[in-house]
């Protein structure tokens, strides 16, 4: 998704910029730009595709400045190409604007700006923006102000940085449902669409809210509502480190990922067991515990991956919480008026804590007076701030675009849940306690599972040219055949459908021919000797199979044709472990097939637009 980055202070912004982009390259985009005020005039230098290519325009130019603003685009409103990409300026190019989000009424606004004789050069909505702050500073005010006039008239959502040559001494940047931090250093200041921007130089931050405008100089900054109000703002440390960030020796982000997870579960997990008790101590739903407890339904709310995630929470909150459970894309949840009453409790989980759909139904149902809780990776993240109460993933920051390890600390904090109402219920300490001590096992056994990535990545040597593949699983393993799909497809572009293994006889059946690899999560449990009958189908069909199986079956190797084994755990833990193979069958496929996998063709990171 787009990104924001912008700098005032002392030194030369450009090197600072370009590298605040490079951070923001993981979030997805299609062009670049830069607009820089030097001492006395201003540059825009754009490009399309990689910041890297921006990165040798610019260095051809020798530009230097100390304030600017940089921009990574991801098309909405008009193609990708240099034209389209951010900043755009005024007819005199002595303004720019850089824009996240969607401005709704831009056709209207357009023509009033027409009729005044402003002429627009790009495609998109975002072209606007100069224009109508152009046109209130021709009345007369100054540059906070034409902000601000021009973004009472605008819908949609922003979150916008401007700089112009008039007043060169200051940064307006402002959000409505696009995030934006302000990060404080020393005689500098910086702003971003995500802290990763601008961590190299800065952890002191403050996040920029909703109907909020900053005014920012290389020493002050002034933070004031859209209706002209100042507010005190409170000043956040960011925890996260700049090697968090970085690939750490990997060939890209999601092995990395892929690998941190051992770490990143223990990270989920730590100081949050109570195994002599049988419980889990989550301080972040204290306050709200009861109500949690006594809900009458939980609905749980997200987009992709982490729908999955809901997926299997769902299983965990019904089995042992014995509490009516739904899962709802986000999307959906928003536009259908659900029924929502006040003694339900409304989960929202998101990895990045700013995707769209899943903020604006969380908005929704706070409206109608649910307990809205989140499950969120991103600490400060706007669906993190506006939820009552929740639990963060701590799987640390998460680049690679397929989500991998914020999907399994999702799954682990849902246990967690789980344990935590269920022992409020009807759970017993025993039975508590054993669901621990497997919680707690579970880093272990995804270590020996990461053992195993040259088998798999020889197995994907035998389907990296395959047109589609057919994931089936049943139970708590269906979501994981939707995750496992959902991996492959997003960096491999290969086509992939999941399916709970009963369905096939429904339709897919069809599809199978010598063709159609099928990827069975098989794990001995209750449903195992079905899963095996669905095998037997496929294979009576000419099907390529490949079989997730736990360690001790020895019987399933003979009945596909490749098999990859994990140890085995109790039911509702058994996804954390049975989708590792899963990323990294993914993972090695896109690999081999020369993809960019960290950085797939269309995907954004963090999709904060509709
Ligand atoms: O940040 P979120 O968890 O809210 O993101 C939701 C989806 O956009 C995300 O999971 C997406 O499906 C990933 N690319 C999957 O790998």
């Amino acid at each position: 998704m787009c990104g924001i980055v912008g700098y005032i202070g002392e030194k030369n912004c450009v090197p600072i910029l370009i590298n605040g982009l490079k951070r923001l390259e993981y979030r997805g985009y299609d062009s670049a730009g830069l607009g820089v005020l030097t001492n006395n005039h201003s540059v825009v230098i754009k490009n399309k595709g990689k910041v890297s290519l921006l990165e040798e325009k610019v260095q051809k130019t020798n530009l230097s400045g100390k304030v600017g603003i940089g921009h990574t685009r991801w098309a909405t409103h008009g193609v990708p190409n240099e034209i389209n990409a951010h900043p755009h300026y005024n007819t005199s190019r002595n303004l720019y604007v850089i824009h996240n989000g969607i401005i709704e009424n831009f056709r209207t606004l357009k023509k009033g700006l027409e009729k005044l004789g402003y002429v627009f050069e790009t495609e998109t909505d975002s072209e606007v923006l100069p224009h109508l702050i152009d046109s209130f500073l021709k009345k007369g005010n100054p540059l906070f102000k034409a902000v601000r006039l021009a973004l009472t008239e605008v819908e949609g959502t922003y979150g916008i940085a401007v700089v112009y040559e008039g007043e060169p001494d200051k940064i307006i940047a402002a959000r409505k449902g696009s995030p934006l931090v302000l990060g404080l250093g020393d005689n500098e200041n910086f702003i971003a669409s995500d802290v990763s921007a601008i961590l190299a130089h800065t952890k002191q931050v403050i996040y920029i809210e909703d109907g909020e405008l900053v005014e920012v100089y290389k020493d002050k900054f002034i933070v004031k509502t859209i209706t002209d109000n100042e507010i005190e703002k409170e000043i956040h440390e960011i925890s996260m480190t700049l090697d968090e960030i970085d690939k750490g020796g990997f060939s890209h982000f999601m092995l990395k990922e892929i690998m941190e997870q051992p770490e990143t579960i223990s990270n989920s997990i730590r100081g949050r067991i109570l195994f002599e008790k049988g419980t889990s101590r989550l301080g972040g739903l204290t306050e709200v515990v009861d109500r949690l407890v006594n809900s009458k339904r939980i609905i749980i709310t997200a987009c992709g991956t982490s729908w999955h995630a809901g997926l299997v929470g769902e299983y965990m909150f019904e089995q042992f919480c014995r509490i009516p459970t739904e899962v709802e894309y986000a999307s959906e949840f928003r536009y259908r008026n659900p029924i929502i009453n006040h003694d339900d409790t409304i989960l929202f989980i998101s990895q990045s804590g700013e995707t769209a759909d899943t903020l604006a139904a969380l908005r929704e149902a706070k409206l109608k007076g649910a307990l809205v809780l989140g499950i969120c990776n991103v600490v400060g993240s706007s669906i993190a701030r506006e939820t009552a109460a929740g639990v963060y993933t701590h799987a640390g920051p998460e680049i690679g675009v397929a989500s991998t390890k914020a999907f399994t600390s999702q799954l682990v904090v849902l246990a967690l849940i789980t344990l935590l109402v269920a022992r409020r219920k009807s759970m017993s300490q025993v039975d508590g306690r054993a669901i621990a001590e497997e919680l707690m096992a579970i880093p272990d056994k995804i270590n020996s599972i990461l053992r195993l990535n040259d088998q798999i990545e020889k197995i994907a040597s035998e389907f990296h040219d395959a047109n589609n593949f057919l994931y089936l699983g049943r139970g708590y393993n269906f979501p994981v055949a939707l995750e496992g799909a959902l991996k492959l497809k997003e960096i491999s572009y290969i086509h992939a459908e999941g399916y709970p293994a009963a369905e096939m006889k429904h339709g897919p059946i069809a599809l199978i021919d010598e063709n159609m690899p099928v990827v069975f999560i098989a794990p001995k449990d209750s449903t195992y000797d079905k899963i095996i009958s669905n095998i037997e189908e496929v294979k009576a069909r000419g099907g390529r199979t490949i079989a997730i199986a736990t360690e001790n079956d020895n019987g399933i190797d003979s009945l596909v044709d490749y098999t990859i084994k994990v140890p085995s755990t109790i039911r509702m833990l058994m996804p954390i472990l049975t989708v590792i193979p899963l990323q990294l069958l993914a993972y090695h496929i896109a690999v081999k097939k020369g993809l960019n996998v960290d950085q797939p063709r269309n995907l954004a990171k963090s999709v904060t637009v509709e």
